[in-house]
């Protein structure tokens, strides 16, 4: 087993000291980068890319190469999961991700099939098991999920949705079967984060990109009640080291404290939250990652410097030292200029000294 050479974002996570803030941006892989088109183009489409090993492979270490980023991220996509059950994804140029078939009545629920993850997304867990050797230690390698309210909201809209329309009236005109469906999901990411951690997922996150659309009750019972069962449910140790599990709920700020009951090691911020208010919540208790508005990037670098120096004085404002991890409040967009993660990544890197040496 290669000794892990950068090991800051893992101890951040498990609140252990460290030299500087680790950093990662969620999406790091993707479309602002010339060098992801080419080898998309290369692939042939999105899907294609993700399901072949050695470009996946490739385009997970691409962002790597430009920027002092502390870990990488299995490039894959949330949505494998319900096309592994049958409903077939497809992506429609500047149209987002669309499904052939969706979850609409208690007989849908029931047709979908138990996710086998090892053998169904077998070539998730090659790229994993590739991607890992491939960084020999570098730095470590994050897998990840959509949670089963994020997955659910595509699998009964049929694509990307504003309004939730159908996703919503099935959870007030039949919370049982929509029940049904997320215990059937929540099932299936353990299965699928565990055969990740097995193939080398050092972490894991739990992307819940729509947790914020729900109202206060309908967010614990519909989509925390089935993280909290995921978090329960995963592999926490692997090889002697912990697999820390971080939960993301996009607009979810005002969740923090059952967040942090679910006993998640960290929580992923977006940029509506106040760093400082967050670290006072979560008292030592969880780790934190978070949260520059990624609309930060379209910035001069002088702005840029600016807010990352902001949110660094927010996530030390209180003395604590460690347990934070800088990173976007949500994915980095296709319109960023590619010099400008630099000016962040190297800015948390620097500043961040300031209060660690
Ligand atoms: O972070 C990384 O670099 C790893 C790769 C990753 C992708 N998707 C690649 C991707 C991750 C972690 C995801 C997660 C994902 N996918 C989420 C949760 C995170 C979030 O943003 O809230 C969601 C909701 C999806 C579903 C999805 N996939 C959508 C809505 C879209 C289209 C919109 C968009 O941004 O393009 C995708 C496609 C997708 N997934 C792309 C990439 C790089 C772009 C596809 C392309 O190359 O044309």
């Amino acid at each position: 087993m290669t000794t892990l050479k950068n090991d800051r974002f893992l101890r951040a996570l498990l609140r252990e000291p460290v030299d500087t803030t680790p950093i990662w941006m969620m999406r790091q892989a993707g479309r602002y980068l010339p060098e992801y088109r080419e080898t998309r183009s290369q692939a042939g489409d999105f899907l294609s890319l993700c399901k072949n090993t050695e470009l996946a492979c490739e385009v997970t270490l691409q962002p790597l190469r430009r920027y002092e980023l502390d870990a990488a991220i299995l490039f894959s996509d949330i949505l494998t999961v319900p096309d592994a059950m049958g409903l077939g994804l497809y992506f429609e140029i500047g149209e987002g991700p669309k499904f052939h078939k969706t979850i609409r009545t208690e007989q849908d629920v029931a047709n979908l099939p138990k996710l086998n993850a090892k053998s169904d997304l077998s070539y998730v867990m090659d790229a994993v098991s590739t991607i890992r050797s491939a960084l020999s230690g570098q730095v470590p390698l994050i897998g990840f999920s959509g949670s089963p309210w994020t997955l659910a909201t595509y699998m009964i809209e049929g694509g990307s949705s504003k309004d939730f329309r159908f996703s919503k009236e099935m959870l007030y005109r039949q919370p049982e079967v929509l029940h049904a469906l997320l215990d059937h999901l929540a099932d299936a990411v353990i299965d699928y984060l565990n055969a990740q951690i097995d193939a080398g997922a050092q972490a894991v996150q739990i992307f819940d990109s729509w947790g914020g659309a729900l109202a206060h009750q309908q967010y614990i019972d519909f989509s925390l009640q089935y993280m909290q069962k995921i978090v329960s449910g995963l592999k926490r140790e692997k090889d002697g080291r912990k697999v820390p599990v971080i939960l993301f709920t996009k607009g979810g700020g005002q969740w923090l404290e059952p967040m942090i009951m679910t006993g998640a090691d960290a929580l992923g911020l977006d940029w509506t939250t106040p760093l400082n208010v967050a670290r006072k919540t979560a008292a030592g208790r969880v780790a934190l990652q978070g949260n520059l508005d990624p609309a930060t990037l379209y910035g001069s670098t002088q702005e840029i410097e600016k807010a990352v120096k902001a949110m660094l004085d927010d996530a030390y404002a209180h003395g604590e030292l460690t347990g934070y991890i800088a990173n976007l409040g949500h994915g980095i967009t296709q319109w960023v200029d590619p010099d400008q993660p630099k000016v962040f990544v190297d800015t948390v890197h620097e500043y961040s000294a300031k209060y660690l040496k």
